[in-house]
């Protein structure tokens, strides 16, 4: 049995990943194949600590309620994804399950590249998560900051440490150029700003592109 398809879904908050990467498992399950869905941060232990972290909910005693350096967070984010893969996803694509995941180290690059204050650090971010496989293909939702911003507030959720527009929209640019600093791994930029079934219709079509490169 082959290996599964590997996918990621990108991009802001309010561009989509979660509603994208849920539409497309159902779909690759409509066509009979066993799919994985997942996240990240993932489920394990250091994802549930990170995503307290996000809600400004986790700040340890002693801390003089600082928050946590963005060093600190790409350690962190980086630590969730190597357990993340060798708990969850790896697991999955060897026994050709299909693994579709919101948010892989394309977020950790972007967000604390730029929470850093100075961008150069994504390479350092790159060199953290090394080791983590790249996807077969991803699909980075490219929106307009506006826009997502509509959405975030549409969808009443917890507001995270990382929701501010100015810094969203510095976020956007730095994913349209991933697929240029990345170079070699697949990508698909795809128009996020659209209704979602037409995202959803550029996705399936970019995943059966992978699917054909792949042979599975
Ligand atoms: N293409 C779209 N057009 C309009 N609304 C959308 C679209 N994609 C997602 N939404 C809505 O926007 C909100 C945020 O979507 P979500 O998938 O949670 O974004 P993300 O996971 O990227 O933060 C949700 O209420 C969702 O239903
Ligand atoms: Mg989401």
């Amino acid at each position: 049995m082959g290996q599964g398809l590997f996918v990621a879904i990108e991009g802001i908050d309010g561009a989509g990943t979660s509603t994208q990467a849920e539409l497309l498992a159902n779909e690759l399950r409509r066509e009979g194949r066993p799919v994985h869905l997942t996240r990240e941060p993932s489920d394990g232990p250091i994802g549930s600590m990170i995503r307290q972290v996000l809600r400004g909910r986790l700040v340890a005693a002693g801390s003089s309620g600082r928050p946590l350096g963005w060093e600190t967070m790409a350690l962190l984010f980086a630590a969730d994804r190597m357990d993340h893969l060798k708990s969850e996803i790896e697991p999955n694509l060897g026994d050709g399950i299909d693994v579709v995941t919101d948010r892989y180290y394309h977020s950790s690059i972007v967000y604390q590249a730029e929470t850093s204050g100075e961008p150069a650090t994504w390479s350092w971010i790159r060199t953290l998560n090394q080791r983590a496989r790249a996807p077969n293909l991803t699909v980075i939702l490219d929106v307009q900051e506006k826009v997502a911003q509509k959405r975030r507030a549409a969808r009443r959720s917890a507001v995270e440490i990382f929701e501010e527009p100015e810094l969203q929209a510095r976020m956007a640019a730095f994913y349209r150029r991933l697929p240029e600093l990345l170079a070699g791994e697949p990508f698909a930029v795809v128009d996020g700003n659209r209704g979602i079934d037409a995202v959803h219709e550029l996705i399936v079509g970019a995943v059966q592109s992978a699917r054909l490169r792949q042979g599975t």
